[in-house]
Parts: C-alpha cells; sequence; structure tokens
C-alpha cells in the first residue's frame, strides 16, 4: 500500500467532507475556469482578460447572500484559491462563511494524445502530491481533476485507457492528501450519435475508469464522481426528452458504479440551463443508491455573467440570476423541479466545439 496515511483517517477525513457536498438538496458551483477559458467568458460580455476583472466577476459569483442554502460546494481555479474579493476578503473565507466547500481544480488541462485519432490526453500528475498539500493547507477540501472522451473520434482504447489511467492515479494521490477526488471522464456531447452510442461509449469509459481505481487502490467511498449526462451528440438529430436521459442516464450509472460512492454530481457540459435542469429533476423522482446532483459552470453562471455584463450597477440582478439558478437545480436535486416561468435565454443552448477548461 502506498498511502502514507492510515485508510480509516482518509475515510474520516473524506466522509466529513462527502456529507456536507452531497447534502439534500445541495449541489457544486464549477467556477474553475483556467485563466484562457475565464477570458473566452469575458470576452463574450466584452470584457478584458485581466485579473482585475476575473476577481470582480468571482467576488459577484461567491457572496450572492444565501448562496450556501443550494450550493455546497465551489470548485475554484488555483488564482481563485489565492484570491481575495475586491474588498480585500479571501475568497476561500466567504465560501467557508456561507457553508461552502471550497474545492481545486487541479488537472493541467488538455494535449494531443499521440498516437490516437486525433484525441487527448489530461496533463498534470508530475507533482501533484506537493500541489495538493499546498492547496490543502490553503483551506481546499477536494479536487477536480476532468478529462474528455470524444466520441466522433473513435474514441480509441488508447484514449480511454489513458484517461481512465490518469484519473485513477489522481484520485489515489488526492485521497492520500486528504482531498476528496471527483472524478471526471467527460464525454463531449460534440457529433451526430444518437443517445445508444453515447451509452455504449459512456459503459467502457466507466468500466475502465472504475477498474484502474480499483487496481490503484482507491476508496470508492471517499470518491465523487462527475459524469456527463448520457444524451445524443449535439449535432444529433433526435433529440432526447428529459425521461429518456434520466433512463438511460440511471441504467448506465447502476450497471458501473457501485453504491459505496457517495455522490454523482453532473457537468453540464453544453446543455441549456434549463435542460441541465429538467434532466436532473427527471433523475431524482425516485430514490437512488447515491446522492445525484450538479456540478454545473455554465449551466448556472450563463445567465448570471450575461446579467452582469461587466457593470457595477448590474451586480444584484446577476446575483439574483445565479441564485434563481441555484434554487431550480437545488429542487432538481429533490426532484421537486417544474420549469414553468423560466426565462426563454436559460433555454438556450451552449453548445461549443471542443469546449476546454
Ligand atoms: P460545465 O457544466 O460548463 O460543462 O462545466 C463542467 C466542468 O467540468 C466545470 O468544472
Amino acid at each position: 500500500m502506498s498511502s502514507s496515511r492510515p485508510r480509516y483517517m482518509l475515510l474520516l477525513l473524506c466522509t466529513h467532507v462527502q456529507k456536507t457536498i452531497a447534502s439534500p438538496g445541495r449541489g457544486i458551483l464549477a467556477m474553475d475556469e483556467s485563466n484562457a477559458t475565464c477570458g473566452k467568458r469575458l470576452d463574450s460580455i466584452g470584457l478584458e482578460n485581466t485579473e482585475a476583472n476575473r476577481q470582480a466577476f468571482r467576488t459577484l459569483l461567491v457572496s450572492v447572500p444565501g448562496l450556501g442554502n443550494h450550493i455546497s460546494g465551489a470548485i475554484l481555479f488555483e488564482e481563485t484559491l489565492y484570491q481575495s474579493t475586491v474588498d480585500g476578503k479571501k475568497i476561500v473565507d466567504i465560501l467557508v462563511e456561507q457553508g461552502i466547500v471550497p474545492g481545486i481544480k487541479v488537472d493541467k488541462g488538455l494535449v494531443p494524445l499521440t498516437g490516437s485519432n486525433d484525441e487527448s490526453w489530461c496533463q498534470g500528475l508530475d507533482g501533484l502530491a506537493s500541489r495538493e498539500a499546498a492547496y490543502y493547507q490553503q483551506g481546499a477540501r477536494f479536487a477536480k481533476w476532468r478529462t474528455v472522451v470524444s466520441i466522433p473520434n473513435g474514441p480509441s482504447e488508447l484514449a480511454v485507457k489513458e484517461a481512465a489511467w490518469g484519473l485513477a492515479r489522481y484520485a489515489a494521490i488526492s485521497q492520500d492528501n486528504g482531498l476528496v477526488p471527483i472524478v471526471e471522464p467527460e464525454i463531449l456531447l460534440d457529433g451526430e450519435h444518437g443517445i445508444e452510442r453515447t451509452f455504449e461509449v459512456a459503459q467502457k469509459v466507466w468500466a475502465e475508469t472504475f477498474y484502474q481505481m480499483a487496481q490503484n487502490n482507491v476508496m470508492f467511498e471517499g470518491i465523487l464522481l462527475k459524469p456527463s449526462m448520457v444524451t445524443p451528440g449535439a449535432e444529433c438529430k433526435d433529440r432526447a426528452t428529459p425521461e429518456q436521459v434520466a433512463d438511460y442516464t440511471l441504467k448506465l450509472l447502476s450497471r458501473r458504479v457501485p453504491p459505496a460512492v457517495p455522490g454523482i454530481m453532473f457537468l453540464s457540459g453544453g446543455q441549456s440551463e434549463v435542460e441541465a435542469t429538467l434532466n436532473l429533476n427527471a433523475m431524482n423522482q425516485g430514490p437512488n443508491p447515491w446522492h445525484v446532483s450538479f456540478s454545473y459552470a455554465r449551466a448556472l453562471q450563463n445567465t448570471c455573467l450575461k446579467t452582469w455584463g461587466g457593470r457595477p450597477e448590474n451586480v444584484k440582478a446577476a446575483q439574483e440570476a445565479l441564485l434563481l439558478r441555484a434554487k431550480a437545480n437545488s429542487l432538481a436535486q429533490l426532484g421537486k423541479y417544474t420549469s414553468d416561468g423560466e426565462a426563454a435565454e436559460a433555454k438556450e443552448g451552449m453548445f461549443v466545439k471542443n469546449y476546454s477548461y
């Protein structure tokens, strides 16, 4: 056993964090866009990608009054973990005051996977243990590693193995450093394929991921999953209803995910805000062995960002927009959401080809 800490201690640490994150009616706010991705978001509202503008938007997000009633964890980019709000308070401290657990994106992004069919692999294992020890000191209690699998490009066996291996090594190292790992092999929405094909690929990806995690002695009680929902490709003409998405996704999870895993926190992947909420709601119409919730970035932040537009006088309205989405997803976690009264804007898809973080 490679772990330098006793396993029971790790389990205790993880259990406490997970109980908070996977608590009823709550989910994760993903706000861990890298500076480059954050720049694209800021550009969409005509703002320059400066540290001050990133800080202003992140301050707006974390200081929404009452956010902690619906949000249990926030994933941060490294810059934000060490960043203060515009009033000079540490962002991590604001989150803790709100009852929100701070988390950290630890992967170093995607690069081309040589020898594959134009696919990618995720960097970040070198020096991970020491980086994570520092992140823990800084207040992070969970971690995230996002790798991707592309359906139109294969996926090749090599790409799936590499994705699973990277996730498994990362999960083991994170647990050893007291951070709960969020395991995220994103199956990209890109493509014309139908829902059956996504289901088939997702089964392969999760089988390999759990196999590699077992090989690496990852404690399944001490992880959280961040899967893509099983949907048709973004360019497929046959669209699926929330009930169909829920059926396929829950079938996938029940075939592949042991009940020891405490929480499933879905990514939104380019779905519209309303679509992501409706799909989550459909999955919570009956009891599940795991907490089934959300860890959205775009599907929580989109209207909020547009409403803000970089103007101080819009901060309050933008915060209300975020709270509205957080509440809607909170209801969806409890299976009690209806889309009545949702704005047309919240129904617009946000799919972008080859989206990166
Ligand atoms: P989206 O919800 O925008 O797909 O973000 C997912 C993600 O991985 C952010 O941490």
